[in-house]
């Protein structure tokens, strides 16, 4: 193995690098954040922008003094960027701002449901119960295979475009895998869904924060309908998250959740709704969580999202290749050289249980990391080949001990030098798996 030392360029970007932070033994050392992927820190610019925008803060749309007109003006025009971020039509689209991808997608599921379980959503083997569970009480919900590295079956989706007779809705696939890092070839999924009269929805959570995403291709069969974020997994995490779609999706009917900011006119007989994007943000809006929001955007866009990427990819394969050379270790994800992919690497360590590695992790090493499923059961089931049967087992045993891997998962402020402190911690474990007494 020939160790890299670089330390990352965008380090000192991010707020809480240097933190230290106590180990099993008492010693202090600095944090080594790999779970990006659950959530990031903020950055420095969406510290100070939150703090400057502070003095100008109030409440919005319905004041009239100067602090509200100047906070409304603001978060108006926030959606402008957002929609600019991600090369969405200004014209065709709007910028509904919510809590987070999980409301975007419970919305997004609320708002084309129509009163029946006929209608055909395509989700996929590879999802993020937020991506799955909204769709399952309100349509009939099919889910497009992955092959044995867990890569999506672009022929099983086109197979199932055809079995259901023009019937599917939407095809609502995640943008990157928060398990294997994978990345789906999402214009061509659209290409795909709107030759059989689909749409497209790309969960954008994993694939926003790592990597451009372009809403109009060149090609205008392959454009993305609609597409759904949040802003905490790009360093800006004051609570917002991000619905984009089609205006006329949302002018007809009525949100899931109606109140004030929602209508203009209301009496007790009849209501004259307000126009999209306002009559969907019922309540007050979070408007510190788009000032957050929209200076991450500034900040990712000036770094570039291409520069983003390629170091996290540098990262990624760095740590792979240090995982590979330790014996002991399965990997979950791969990928061939140029594939594309975030930096997401979920591995197990045989026979030493997933929860137990992260306690390691944290306790010897200050190293964070997540274990579990993710919020991804059924892909997890499948990448660990767990039957149906065991399943059920453990739906009888709640107490019995959960299937899972330990992920790691990169930003832009991780280094080299912090995946040779895990390759050496990870080396440790798997050579004297019974020294801890933890
Ligand atoms: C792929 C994917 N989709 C959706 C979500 C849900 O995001 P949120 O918790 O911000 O709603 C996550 C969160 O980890 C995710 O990884």
């Amino acid at each position: 193995m020939n160790y890299k030392l670089a330390r990352s360029n965008y380090r000192h970007m991010v707020a809480g690098v240097d933190t230290k932070i106590p180990l099993f033994n008492g010693k202090f050392v600095t944090a080594i954040n790999f779970d990006n992927a659950a959530s990031t820190p903020p950055l420095v610019s969406v510290m100070e922008e939150i703090n400057r925008f502070s003095t100008m803060y109030s409440s919005i749309h319905r004041g009239t003094g100067y602090k509200s007109k100047v906070s409304s003006q603001f978060y108006d025009e926030a959606r402008s960027i957002v929609l600019k971020f991600v090369n969405a039509d200004p014209l065709r689209d709007t910028c509904i701002f919510v809590k987070n991808t999980t409301e975007a997608i419970n919305k997004l599921s609320y708002r084309l449901w129509e009163g029946n379980k006929k209608t055909v959503i395509l989700s996929t083997w590879m999802e993020h119960h937020s991506n799955d569970l909204p769709w399952r009480n309100k349509f009939h919900v099919d889910y497009v295979q992955t092959d044995p590295y867990g890569k999506l079956s672009i022929e099983d989706l086109e197979n199932k475009l055809i079995k259901h007779k023009g019937n599917v809705k939407l095809v609502a696939v995640t943008g990157a895998s928060n398990v294997t890092g994978y990345v789906n070839p999402i214009h061509k999924i659209a290409e795909l869904a709107h030759r059989y009269q689909a749409k497209i929805l790309v969960d954008g959570a994993q694939l926003v924060p790592h990597n451009t995403v372009n809403m109009n291709p060149q090609n205008p069969f392959q454009h993305i309908d609609f597409l759904a974020f949040s802003a905490h997994k790009m360093y800006a995490p004051f609570g917002i998250g991000v619905l984009i779609g089609p205006q006329e999706t949302f002018n007809k009917g009525v949100s899931e959740f109606t109140g004030g900011g929602t209508a203009e006119i209301v009496t007790h007989d009849w209501v004259v709704w307000e126009n999209t994007p306002y009559k969907e943000e019922a309540g007050s809006p979070n408007v510190m969580g788009v000032v957050a929001l929209v200076a991450a955007i500034k900040t990712l866009t000036a770094v570039g999202m291409r520069s983003i990427d390629y170091h996290e990819n540098q990262l990624t394969n760095y740590a792979n290749q240090m995982l590979k050379s330790i014996p002991g270790i399965t990997l979950y994800s791969h990928t061939l050289p140029g594939e594309p992919r975030i930096g997401v690497i979920p591995f197990n360590i045989k026979g030493i249980p997933h929860e137990r590695v992260a306690t390691i992790l944290s306790n010897e090493a200050g190293i964070a990391v997540r274990t579990g499923c993710f919020c991804t059961q059924p892909y997890i089931q499948k990448l660990l080949s767990i039957s149906p049967q065991q399943m059920e087992h453990h739906r009888k045993s709640r107490n019995a001990p959960r299937p899972g891997i330990v992920r790691l998962s990169f930003g832009i402020y991780n280094d080299y030098s912090e995946i040779n402190t895990l390759g050496q911690v990870l080396e440790k474990i798997c050579k004297h798996p019974t020294t801890y007494i933890y």
